[in-house]
């Protein structure tokens, strides 16, 4: 874990290796005045520490290049590039949640690109660029549901290997998982989950695995 030289601790916790603000922390309570974001990116949400649990479990390989999908402060993007040495991009379709984001990569002396884009966007030109995708707490809509799932059959094609989502278990989520277990019985899988850090957090993941 990176040491915090330059930011105030308190208000702060750890996870899996990672420092993460809190929304009480003085400088997230400063920006908040410049950045608001405004599609659900004003904190980190609990789901992006599935993520992490898996992926101590399921490692990367080191120089992965990871998309994380509705990054809002990054937790997971974070993560990948600090504690498994990805190369990321954080997606974000609102650009108040990069200014949290950008902190969060300093704290933790690392280093993710930010990409303002809807999930729409991500044709399969640009996906072609990653290898893996993530995303936490992203599939909150009906409307979501279609765009996420047409966004995984335009990267199966342009060639990512692996899709990990992670939800705390809304109906939108679920219904998801089987439009994805229908189209691709073989890649697919749905796994109940939880995290210890910073606490403990259950929820599930869908995974894709396209290698
Ligand atoms: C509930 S927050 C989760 C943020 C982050 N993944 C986390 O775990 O802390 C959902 C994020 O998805 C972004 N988002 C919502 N719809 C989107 C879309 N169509 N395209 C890209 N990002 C979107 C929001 O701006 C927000 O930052």
């Amino acid at each position: 874990m990176p040491r915090l030289e330059v930011f105030p601790q308190n208000h702060m916790k750890t996870a899996y290796g990672i420092w993460l603000f809190t929304a009480q922390h003085p400088l997230v309570r400063k920006l908040k005045r410049f950045a608001q974001p405004n599609v659900h990116g004003h904190k980190t949400w609990s789901s992006s520490y599935l993520i992490m649990d898996y992926l101590q479990e399921n490692r990367l390989k080191k120089n992965s290049r990871v998309l994380e999908l509705g990054c809002g402060w990054g937790p997971a993007s974070v993560y990948c590039a600090s504690q498994q040495k990805a190369r990321v991009t954080g997606l974000d379709v609102d650009e108040n949640v990069f200014p949290y984001l950008e902190m969060m990569a300093a704290a933790n002396d690392c280093k993710v690109r930010t990409l303002q884009a809807s999930f729409n966007d991500m044709k399969g030109k640009k996906l072609a660029g990653f290898d893996v995708i993530v995303g936490a707490d992203i599939c909150f809509w009906e409307s979501l549901t279609d765009d996420l799932f047409k966004l995984f059959r335009r990267a199966r094609r342009a060639g990512v290997k692996k899709i990990i989502l992670a939800d705390p278990g809304r109906s939108t989520f679920d219904d998801l998982c089987e439009r994805c277990e229908k189209a691709w019985p073989g890649s697919f899988s749905h796994e109940y989950w939880y995290a210890l850090e910073p606490k403990r957090f259950e929820g599930q993941l869908l995974i894709l695995d396209f290698s």
